[in-house]
């Protein structure tokens, strides 16, 4: 099943995602197999939950995608539950990046290469992982996501002000996209 992915504006995608506890979500892998599912139909290589209203700590990536970079990526499917950064170092570097959330938009951000996770896996595994490249650079943008932040954020006073049109247009659903969306400034039933 396919989610509707929520597009800039609306709260959801502002507010810091609660952590989630085994019992109270007993059907976690259908919703993770529905994140994927959304993802994959809107060519991404990564969703966090509150793209699709949730706000929980839940992110999905596939970064697959950048294996002729990076050959270690092929197969580079994860599950994300509860993530918290222990540790981001080395120098910043720049990478164009998109987010689902805000189509039509890709501005360079800067993050550090390196960064260390506590998390859980849909089986609720933990791990404590170092990630490091396009890998860590797909996680952190989607940990932005579980934080309420998102790469515009980032973004120089004078990139944000040339996009601040554009980004009010999403929000009303002025965009041109081939997956579902839901626009926080559309009203219902319109
Ligand atoms: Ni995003």
């Amino acid at each position: 099943m396919k989610y509707p992915i929520i597009a800039y504006g609306d709260p959801v995608l502002r507010k810091k995602a609660t952590a989630i506890e085994p019992e109270e979500y007993p059907h976690i892998k259908e919703l993770v197999e529905n994140m994927f599912d959304t993802m994959y139909a809107a060519h991404g290589v990564g969703l966090a939950a509150p793209q699709v209203g949730m706000s929980m700590r839940l992110f999905v990536v596939d970064a697959s995608v950048f294996s002729d970079d990076e050959p270690e990526l092929k197969n580079f499917k994860k599950v994300f539950i509860n993530a918290t950064i222990l540790e981001e170092e080395g120098e910043e570097w720049g990478f164009n990046e998109g987010c689902l959330s805000i189509p039509e938009i890709r501005e360079d951000v800067y993050r550090k290469p390196t960064v260390r996770l506590s998390y859980y896996d849909e089986n609720w595994k933990h791990y404590e992982e170092t990630f490091k490249g396009l890998a860590a650079r797909v996680i952190q943008h989607e940990y932005d996501h579980i934080e309420g932040k998102l790469f515009t954020d980032k973004l120089s006073p004078l990139r944000k002000r040339l996009i601040e049109k554009k980004l009010t247009e999403i929000s009303k659903g002025m965009v041109d996209v081939d997956y579902k969306m839901k626009f926080p400034a559309v009203k219902k039933g319109r």
